[in-house]
Order: C-alpha cells, then sequence, then structure tokens
C-alpha cells in the first residue's frame, strides 16, 4: 500500500504539471491577464464598465489569431499595422459560419490582431492600451470581448450591445453558444486526465 503510494504520488503531480503546461500552451494565460488588464483599465483610466465575456467572439478571435500564426512579427503587423494594409483573411466567411456568426452581426464590432514575441505579458496590453487600439477601448459603445491567441499572434475583438455589433445570432440558443475553441479545449484536457488515470492504474499494476 505504502509503496504504491509513493509511485502514484510522483506520477500524480507530473499530470498536474502536464496538464498546467498545456494550458499555457493554448495562451490561455496571456488571454485571460490581457482581459483583466483591458477591463482595469477601462476602469481606472477612463471610469468605463468592464466588458463581458463573448464567446462567439472568442471563437473567431482564435480563428483568425490561427491563419496569423505563421506570418512573424514586423514592424507592418500587429498594432503596428497601417490601417488598410492587414493581411487579408480568405477564409473569413468561413470562420464567421465556425464561430455561428455572420456579417450582420458582426459589422460594428472590431477586429484587433496583434504579434508580439512570446505574448509578453506587459508588451500584450500596452500594445492595446498605447497603441491607435485605445481609441476602440475607450469607446463606452463596447460591451463585450473575445480573445484568441495563437504562437505570438493574439486577437481581440470588441463587440457592442446592438443587433449589429453583438456577434449574437438572432435565434440564440445556449447550445449553439458554446464556443468550438472551449470545447475542443476541454476535450484535450479530458483526454489528458484519461491518459493521466491509465497511467496512474498501469502504474498501480
Ligand atoms: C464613474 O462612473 C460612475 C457611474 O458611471 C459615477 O457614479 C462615478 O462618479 C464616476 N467616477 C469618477 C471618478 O468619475
Ligand atoms: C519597417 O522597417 C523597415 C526596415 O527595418 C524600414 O525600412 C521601414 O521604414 C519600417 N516601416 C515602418 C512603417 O516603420
Ligand atoms: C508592441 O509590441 C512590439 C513587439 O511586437 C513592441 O516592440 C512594441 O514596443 C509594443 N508597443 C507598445 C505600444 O507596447
Ligand atoms: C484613450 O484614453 C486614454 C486615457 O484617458 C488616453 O490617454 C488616450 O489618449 C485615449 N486614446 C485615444 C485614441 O483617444
Ligand atoms: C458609438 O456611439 C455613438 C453614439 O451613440 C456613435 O455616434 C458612434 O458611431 C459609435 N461608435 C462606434 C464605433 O460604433
Ligand atoms: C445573419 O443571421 C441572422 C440571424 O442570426 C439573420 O437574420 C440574417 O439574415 C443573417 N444575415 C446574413 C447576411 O446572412
Amino acid at each position: 500500500m505504502a509503496s504504491s503510494l509513493r509511485l502514484l504520488l510522483p506520477l500524480f503531480f507530473s499530470c498536474i504539471i502536464l496538464l498546467n503546461h498545456l494550458v499555457k500552451c493554448n495562451g490561455a494565460d496571456e488571454e485571460d491577464t490581457l482581459f483583466q488588464g483591458i477591463n482595469s483599465y477601462r476602469a481606472s483610466a477612463l471610469n468605463l464598465t468592464a466588458l463581458t465575456k463573448n464567446d462567439n467572439a472568442e471563437c473567431l478571435a482564435d480563428g483568425i489569431a490561427d491563419q496569423f500564426k505563421n506570418q512573424p512579427c514586423t514592424n507592418t503587423t500587429g498594432s503596428n499595422t497601417v490601417p488598410g494594409t492587414e493581411p487579408q483573411l480568405a477564409n473569413f466567411p468561413k470562420l464567421l459560419t465556425k464561430c455561428h456568426l455572420n456579417v450582420s452581426n458582426t459589422r460594428d464590432g472590431v477586429i484587433m490582431p496583434a504579434c508580439i514575441p512570446n505574448l509578453d505579458p506587459d508588451l500584450v496590453l500596452t500594445n492595446f492600451t498605447k497603441s491607435q487600439y485605445s481609441m476602440n477601448l475607450n469607446q463606452t459603445n463596447f460591451t463585450g470581448i473575445g480573445i484568441g491567441s495563437k504562437d505570438n499572434w493574439i486577437v481581440v475583438i470588441l463587440t457592442t450591445s446592438t443587433a449589429e455589433g453583438s456577434y449574437v445570432p438572432a435565434q440564440s440558443t445556449d447550445s449553439a453558444g458554446d464556443s468550438a475553441s472551449s470545447v475542443s479545449k476541454s476535450k484535450i484536457s479530458l483526454i489528458q486526465y484519461l491518459l493521466c488515470l491509465l497511467m496512474g492504474f498501469v502504474f498501480h499494476l
């Protein structure tokens, strides 16, 4: 009994580290830090209300970040982007569909991509609060936010409370609101978790 415990305990901890690492790989940490950073910027600098998370916008932001991931950071990408020269996304309509969105309910939202090497948390926040993007963050019109990231890219989408920028389909149902990204994230964690359980079981024998 005691000896099998001695075997299982390190395994248990390595599983926790593995899961933790997996979450970090998804960029979820950076996304959450930026979410809190943007809301405290709005509260302290501007006395504006906090933005609430929008699942569909987050799904779209994840999809866009995924498209950008192979482009290196340059002085013309990210928040340095000269308006109008942003890389065009060929499969944008497809991404919208995947996230239960269409052009009518996203028109008034804004999409803000930024490329920051290793998503350095301090640089990530200032790239949104101290760039031309601050103009959008300063607006009272925006009420919701979705953040997605992949490799060096992080994408912030702001949504409005009006139908044209709500990022919410007219006949929204709760089941459709579940973003594809959060589903896949929890799926990966579940597989890892089961794998860890299996490993623990095998070692126990
Ligand atoms: C911040 O806004 C709230 C309500 O919008 C208001 O009651 C409060 O006085 C404002 N505070 C400052 C410092 O402007
Ligand atoms: C970007 O960098 C290149 C070379 O470093 C430079 O020639 C160019 O002027 C820069 N562009 C901008 C918009 O700063
Ligand atoms: C934005 O990030 C870049 C790195 O991609 C950095 O060089 C730049 O200083 C940052 N800008 C701001 C305003 O933080
Ligand atoms: C947004 O608000 C901050 C704080 O008041 C200000 O420093 C910044 O210049 C504003 N940005 C724009 C683009 O107006
Ligand atoms: C924000 O609202 C004001 C007035 O309600 C409107 O004039 C302005 O165009 C809106 N801005 C955006 C970015 O939707
Ligand atoms: C977008 O979806 C809404 C319902 O969610 C629908 O009423 C509208 O016609 C759609 N617009 C387009 C351009 O497909």
